[in-house]
């Protein structure tokens, strides 16, 4: 079955095809960052025009470069919910439109799932049921996930996602959006003991998480630091990426031990971070857990999850025509109906 996959959910336009039988995946995406920087975040209504200018050149270009042809699709991906909805709806209505023209299925996918299921591509190296994290620039949440499509929501963030604070605090400090990568490089420059930050919900025993305050604290504690120079940049830097990956590992710890599980996938864009990366290492050493992330390029927002996805989980795979966007979705719930 070859599956055609359309991400419009944020700031990247990705295009994918995934062949079910080879496992042949081949993707293109476009990202706007450039287009959002001077914003210093992502402006919806650009996001929107942008993904309508990419979109169906990307899916020629993809076809193109996989020696496909429309009419070899058979059932056409896309990204559902959530996310922007301006920018959900032009995926959804080209994926929609051409599966019509095509008579083909479509499959709405959640966002989510795209991300999570990623962690098994190629080869479904973890089994099931395991522990995941989603932590992105829009969500930082805790699934145990039983199955394929069986998923519960056990935890999430009160206030800002992780990647969202990332950012925040990164432009706090004068680094170009998105700074989250600049500052986790910055960060190995740094000592990340020479400052203090708080963990914050560190004492509740449940998977409830806030990043909030700890972007207050970072922003009191610059303030008391100007004019700064680089080293105190670097440690900056250091302390609030040591504040973060401790938060989330202690709360990846926690989640395991209540549900008694010893299997973890870690996806979204933030589970691209070095210093989360070699504190779980060391975790999964000394407690003998298994960790899955997705392969580097399926990590941040792109067309292959969700074709990928849309393969695996095919629960909502309906004929095209009638339509909806879901920008709250939440992973784990049913479709919401749509009416008229
Ligand atoms: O999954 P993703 O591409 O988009 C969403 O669905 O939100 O995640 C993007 C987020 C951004 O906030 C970005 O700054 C963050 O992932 N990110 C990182 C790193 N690379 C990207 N955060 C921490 N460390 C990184 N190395
Ligand atoms: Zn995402």
């Amino acid at each position: 079955m070859l599956v055609l996959g359309i991400e419009t959910s944020c700031d990247e336009t990705g295009v994918a095809l995934y062949n079910g039988e080879t496992q042949h995946l081949a993707q293109v995406l476009h990202t706007q960052t450039a287009l959002h920087a001077r914003y210093g975040g992502v402006v919806p209504e650009i996001a929107s025009r942008d993904h309508i200018r990419r979109i169906a050149p990307l899916i020629k270009t993809c076809l193109n470069n996989s020696h496909q042809s429309l009419s070899s699709i058979d059932a056409i991906a896309y990204t559902a919910g959530p996310g922007l909805s301006g920018a959900l709806l032009v995926g959804a209505s080209i994926a929609e439109s051409l599966a019509f023209a095509l008579n083909t299925p479509v499959i709405p996918v959640n966002h989510l799932e795209g991300h999570l299921l990623a962690a098994l591509y190629p080869s479904h190296a973890i089994a099931f049921p395991f522990l995941a994290l989603l932590v992105s620039g829009g969500h930082t949440q805790f699934f145990k996930v039983k199955a394929i499509g069986e998923y519960q929501l056990i935890g999430e963030t009160l206030d800002d996602a992780a990647g969202e604070a990332f950012d925040k605090v990164a432009k706090l400090l004068g680094l170009p959006y998105p700074g989250a990568k600049q500052l986790s490089v910055l960060a190995k420059l740094g000592d990340p003991n020479r400052f203090r930050l708080p963990r914050p919900l560190s004492q509740r025993h449940d998977l409830m998480m806030s990043f909030s305050g700890l972007k207050t604290a970072m922003v009191h504690l610059v303030h008391t630091q100007q004019p700064m120079d680089e080293t105190t940049k670097h440690d900056l830097c250091a302390a609030f990426q040591a504040a973060m990956v401790d938060v989330l590992v202690n709360k990846i710890r926690l989640g395991l031990s209540i549900y008694r599980m010893k299997r973890l996938v870690v996806a979204g864009g933030v589970s691209l971070n070095e210093q989360l990366r070699k504190a779980l290492a060391v975790q999964a050493e000394n407690n003998n857990w298994q960790i899955a992330y997705p392969p580097t390029e399926l990590c941040a927002d792109n067309g292959a999850m969700i074709a990928f996805a849309g393969t695996l989980n095919q629960r909502h795979l309906k004929s095209a025509g009638r339509f909806g966007v879901y920008p709250r979705w939440v992973l784990g719930q049913p479709l919401p109906t749509v009416h008229g």
